[in-house]
């Protein structure tokens, strides 16, 4: 994939320049705190579908989503529109309610149930037939795989969970750093250590597209796309098989 669109997609990549802040800030400074004044100082961003979440969930007949880190709600609102349950969270309480507003204006508010929740603390309840986590990506420690694990789990059998990484960075970005290694795709569900008979991979590989940085230059970057299905029942027994979640990413 090649897209023109520039995004949300794009304006997260800029939300990952700010992590150059996080280093000195840090012990000042919560994620709850970073991301609040990310979307304070922001107040633009995140209003429009990422095109491999819109590319995925188009062909589907809508059901119940959720967003995790759904950011201001480009996706969550495109959702809502397209006739999706979702249940948005974030950290963020200004992004969680920048999504209501515009949940609101658009007629869809009956659809979108936003939470503002930090997912270091746990998981939100309810069963999906789609969760996507598009650039779940923050510079504080976060459980990640634990957290996509659980996503995986909440699937209601033949659900979809789509990941979209950052797999490349612009060159606007604040990290240069060629050594910088972007998991694959393949990295991320070899982590995730999920059983493919329950939970197999449809599709885990790497999609381009156009992206415009701060001052409207463009380039092409490179995404990162893992999307995997439950065919589980999950009321059943876990078989064993699966890594217990231990470990931090
Ligand atoms: C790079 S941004 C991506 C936002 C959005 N998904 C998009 O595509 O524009 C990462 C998002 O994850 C959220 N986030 C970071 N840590 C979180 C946590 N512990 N719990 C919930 N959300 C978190 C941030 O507030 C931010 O909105």
């Amino acid at each position: 994939m090649d897209s023109t669109e520039s995004t949300a997609a794009d304006e997260s990549a800029a939300a990952d320049e700010s992590a150059a802040a996080v280093e000195s800030t840090a012990a000042v400074e919560s994620a709850e705190q970073f991301w609040e004044r990310h979307y304070r100082t922001h107040r633009d961003w995140g209003t429009r579908v990422n095109p491999l979440l819109a590319e995925t969930a188009a062909p589907l007949l809508p059901g119940t989503a959720l967003d995790l880190g759904c950011g201001a709600g480009g996706d969550a609102v495109w959702l809502a529109r397209q006739g999706w349950h979702v249940t948005a969270v974030d950290i963020s309480a200004t992004a969680v309610e920048r999504l209501r507003e515009r949940a609101r204006h658009l007629g869809v508010a009956d659809r979108v149930t936003a939470a503002q929740h930090d997912l270091a603390g746990g998981f939100p309840p309810g069963r999906f037939d789609l969760v996507s986590a598009q650039y779940f990506h923050t510079p504080f420690p976060l459980l990640r795989t634990h957290v996509l694990r659980a996503a995986a789990r909440s699937l209601r059998p033949g659900g979809l969970l789509l990941i979209v990484d950052h797999g490349s960075t612009a060159p606007w970005s604040w990290n240069q750093d060629p050594a910088h290694h972007f998991p694959t795709s393949e990295e991320v569900a070899a982590d995730l250590g999920l059983d493919p008979a329950r939970w197999p991979v449809l599709r885990a590989e790497t999609a381009r597209r156009r992206a415009t940085g701060p001052g409207g230059e463009t380039a092409t970057v490179v995404d990162n796309v893992l999307l995997i299905q439950s065919t589980a029942d999950l009321l059943r027994p876990t078989t064993g098989t699966e890594r217990p979640d231990a470990e931090e990413h």
